[in-house]
């Protein structure tokens, strides 16, 4: 079936949605049973029935069965974020004396909790730049982390190749794939063991939700790292569960637009005197254009630019001088948003080449014209 078809008829069990069009929102804590046999009867399976509010409802399995869906993938994990995601999949996955490579430019917080949590743990932590990892591997090497493109710096990764050396040194391959959604890559079919989604951005899509999605093919790995969430007491509640699924249906067409204004943007700003230089792996200039091209059918809206040198307080006045574009930590929503795009402190062996201040777009499904003439009056601030 096709991932349009999907999109709409995945996670819809006739059952559970008792002839309403969506899966309704099954709030509960406690799970009643008319006999010791029917309740001896969930407890071989936990993770698959309805026995307890903190491992599911149907609200929240119907959603489990979509992302699984969604990612050609055996079954999935929901978390209360993204960054949960990531942590409960590395605790599952990166046990004391092992060893894992992390990208230099992951996203922050997954540093963060590689340098503080997992060090402290045993955990060796290697951070590595580019695809050729296959010197990097060692006996005891658990995980290869992948994230193309890498955060703020938006560089793509040979995933195939990094999965052929992490496989040859038996260590699995967890992806972080927010960026290019369900839609624009199929992780599986390029060697990654793992594939990650903050669900709060692109699944969601509407900027009112926050959850994390684990997916993979391996039935052993899914057990791991379902038994890693249920052992943390990680829950989704119901509603936001609702929610995720009713943004889902549609992150089809919106990815389509946030692709084509993602284009038409970057193309447009490589054009504008002030901007150095975009970002973004789908532009032909792009020196990972033929590596988005090759792994990726398509490109999301978010994008960096490199603004010509300036100082900080002239490009918080060009930011501030933007009125469709929010200033906002996040990305993924219907709307446009703008931030500085700071690296600094945030890699240990790359520091970014460019002399402008980094300002990070997300492109939002408003009309191109009138977010180019938004941004094209806020330029003039750096005259
Ligand atoms: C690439 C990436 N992964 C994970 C996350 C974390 O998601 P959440 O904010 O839902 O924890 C983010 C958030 O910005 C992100 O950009």
């Amino acid at each position: 079936m096709q991932l349009s078809t999907l999109l709409v008829h995945a996670g819809r069990d006739s059952d559970s949605r008792k002839g309403m069009v969506n899966t309704p929102v099954y709030r509960t804590s406690t799970v009643v049973f008319d006999s010791m046999a029917d309740y001896r009867a969930t407890r071989g399976s936990k993770f698959d029935n309805v026995r307890y509010g903190r491992l599911g409802t149907y609200t929240t399995k119907e959603l489990e069965h979509l992302i699984a869906s969604l990612e050609n993938a055996y079954r999935a994990v929901l978390t209360p974020s993204g960054v949960s995601a990531i942590t409960t999949t590395l605790n599952a996955l990166a046990l004391p004396g092992s060893h894992i490579l992390v990208p230099d430019n992951v996203y922050f917080p997954c540093r963060e909790y590689c340098e503080k949590v997992l060090r402290a743990r045993g955990v060796e932590v290697e951070f590595y730049t580019g695809s050729n990892i296959a010197s990097l591997t060692r006996p005891n090497t658990a995980v290869v982390y992948c994230e193309s493109p890498g955060s703020l710096t938006m560089e793509m990764q040979d995933i195939k190749a990094l999965a052929d050396a992490a496989h040859e040194a038996g260590a699995k391959v967890v992806a972080d794939n927010t960026w290019a959604t369900p839609i624009f890559f199929s992780p599986f079919e390029h060697g990654i063991d793992v594939s990650i989604h903050a669900a709060t951005k692109y699944l969601g899509g509407h900027s009112d939700v926050m959850m994390g999605t684990i997916a993979t093919v391996d039935p052993d790995l899914w057990l791991q790292i379902r038994s890693e969430a249920a052992v943390q007491g990680l829950a989704i509640s119901p509603d936001d569960a609702y929610l995720m699924a009713r943004g889902i249906r549609t992150l089809g067409v919106r990815m389509e637009r946030h692709y084509k204004n993602g284009v038409a943007m970057a193309q447009w700003l490589m054009a504008q005197p002030k901007v150095e230089t975009v970002l973004y792996p789908a532009l032909e200039s792009s020196p990972d254009h033929a590596l988005w091209q090759r792994q990726m059918s398509g490109a999301s809206g978010l994008m960096t630019m490199a603004l010509k040198p300036c100082s900080q307080e002239q490009c918080d006045r060009f930011i501030d001088a933007l009125s469709l574009f929010s200033i906002g930590a996040s990305w993924g929503g219907y709307e446009s948003l703008v931030l500085p795009a700071d690296t600094a402190g945030k890699r240990s062996i790359a520091s970014d080449p460019y002399r402008g201040p980094l300002v990070r777009l997300h492109i939002g499904l408003e009309n191109i014209e009138d977010l180019q003439a938004d941004l094209r009056q806020a330029f003039e601030v750096l005259d």
